[in-house]
């Protein structure tokens, strides 16, 4: 039995940025999944961080990024938090850690494929472990429908489209889902990790 407050419980950081909320909702379905993979979770709206955010970001297992796709990448606003961790990145503060990402665009596509390689790479210059969606694609024959999982066919992280006129109670289902299977599994992952990594140095 592990309360959560135990070593064994994976602290996952979701780290996004979101300029009219729709990435918002987002952010807060990838914690509801990592919730329910059983993870201790600190949701931090980048463009506003604390000092305790950053103290959870150094001691979390896992941290997604998460950013609204704009002119085909992240925004200037999740970039402007990427460069304030230069100093992390020189120290390898964030080695190791795991690392996922979602974005969400406008348009159906919206180039925002770019936006998830920036976060991988963001991730890699980090040294951190990159888990991909793990979801086949959906919405992609004549029997399939827009409310599948991985309805938009990524593989590298989630990817979500919500209409620019849209509200934030209009983000689609289907991606909220898409995203919270991401935080189920980035808190499996992580806990495989810390499992294996207790394992290793055990033996
Ligand atoms: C400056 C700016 C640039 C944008 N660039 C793109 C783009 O390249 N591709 C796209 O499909 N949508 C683009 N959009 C639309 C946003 O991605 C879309 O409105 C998204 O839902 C915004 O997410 P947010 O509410 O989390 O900020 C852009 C929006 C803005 C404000």
């Amino acid at each position: 039995m592990t309360d959560n407050t135990s070593p064994e419980v994976p602290l996952v950081a979701i780290a996004y940025h979101s300029g009219f909320g729709h990435t918002a909702v987002l952010a807060g379905a990838v914690a509801e999944g990592a919730r329910d993979g059983g993870a201790r979770v600190s949701l931090i709206a980048v463009d506003e961080i604390t000092d305790r955010d950053w103290q959870a970001l150094d001691g979390a297992d896992a941290i997604v990024f998460g950013s609204a796709t704009y002119m085909g990448n992240v925004s200037a606003g999740f970039q402007a938090f990427a460069e304030k961790t230069a100093r992390r990145c020189i120290n390898g503060t964030w080695r190791d850690k795991i690392a996922a990402g979602f974005t969400n665009s406008g348009a159906k596509s919206g180039d925002k494929v770019a936006a998830l390689v920036s976060l991988a790479v963001f991730a890699a210059q980090h040294h951190m472990h990159w888990v991909n969606l793990g979801l086949g694609p959906g919405w992609n024959s004549s029997t399939a429908s827009e409310q599948d999982l991985n309805r938009l066919g990524f593989w590298l992280g989630a990817g979500a489209a919500t209409d620019v006129d849209a509200n934030r109670d209009q983000v689609h289902p289907a991606d909220e889902a898409t995203c919270r299977h991401l935080g189920r599994r980035v808190a499996e992952v992580t806990r495989q990790l810390i499992a294996g990594r207790a394992a290793t140095e055990a033996a």
